[in-house]
């Protein structure tokens, strides 16, 4: 089996992951993975069976279900045991528990070997999320931690309710993914750190095509160094 070429992008809730990473996957051919989508189908299902209070049923969910990860015409379809939830894992209530889910280290661990297993058997990946340059992939070919202020990713959070409709306050935002940023960087199991070879992009003042663009020079470098030596 020959080498992945593995592209890790971290960073909190709203730095611009998913579209940066989309977009790098869609240009260089590779796969997509979010892997937030799948911490949030665990959290949707812990709702539905009423058991957030219940780690081990937790724990039990994540061992025993299914999530496919399908990528069609710009957006990612995600099927939990093989029912659409795109649009039920990124209500305000999956908003809201998240972040306490996905401190379970029993649930970490389920979903790491999931995520680990998808990568298998593709020649390039790009897998967003919190710890994959650190815990999931520590050997990736380029790490990249993307960052954001808190203003910026307010505003892109609330566009996003917007585009669907949903009304949400400004003052209910922020504070969701401070205390978001707060949970998934102190936890004891993988926090949210940038990997010390990380390469870090700030994405405030710079336009997507330019935060994509800075990703494949990235990528190209290191690519370069792999075939020189
Ligand atoms: O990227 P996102 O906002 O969809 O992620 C939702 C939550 O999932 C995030 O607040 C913390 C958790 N998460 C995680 O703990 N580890 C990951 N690799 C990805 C997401």
């Amino acid at each position: 089996m020959t080498k992945s070429f593995i592209i890790a992008i971290d960073g909190p809730a709203s730095s611009g992951k998913s579209t940066s990473a989309m977009l790098v996957a869609q240009k260089l051919g590779y796969l997509y993975i979010d892997t937030g989508a799948m911490y949030r189908a665990i959290t949707l299902l812990a709702i539905e069976n009423n058991v957030l209070n219940n780690s081990d049923e937790v724990i039990a969910l994540a061992n025993a279900s299914k999530i496919d990860l399908v990528y069609t015409a710009g957006t990612t379809k995600v099927f939990l045991n093989a029912r659409d939830v795109t649009e039920d894992i990124r209500s305000k209530e999956v908003n809201k528990f998240v972040s306490p889910i996905s401190k379970i280290s029993g649930v970490r661990e389920a979903l790491v070997k999931k995520q680990r297993i998808l990568a298998q058997n593709n020649s390039g990946i790009v897998m967003e999320g919190r710890d994959i340059g650190s815990v999931v992939f520590p050997d990736a070919d380029l790490k990249i931690f993307l960052t954001a202020s808190i203003e910026q990713r307010t505003v892109r959070r609330v566009k996003e309710y917007d585009s669907k409709g949903i009304k949400v306050s400004i003052k209910e935002i922020k504070s969701n993914l401070e205390s978001r940023d707060k949970i998934d960087s102190s936890r004891e199991n993988s926090p949210l750190i940038k990997a010390p070879d990380a390469f870090e992009v700030d994405t405030s003042k710079v336009t997507i095509e330019q935060q994509v663009e800075i990703i494949l020079e990235k990528v190209r470098q290191t690519a370069g160094k792999k075939n020189n030596g």
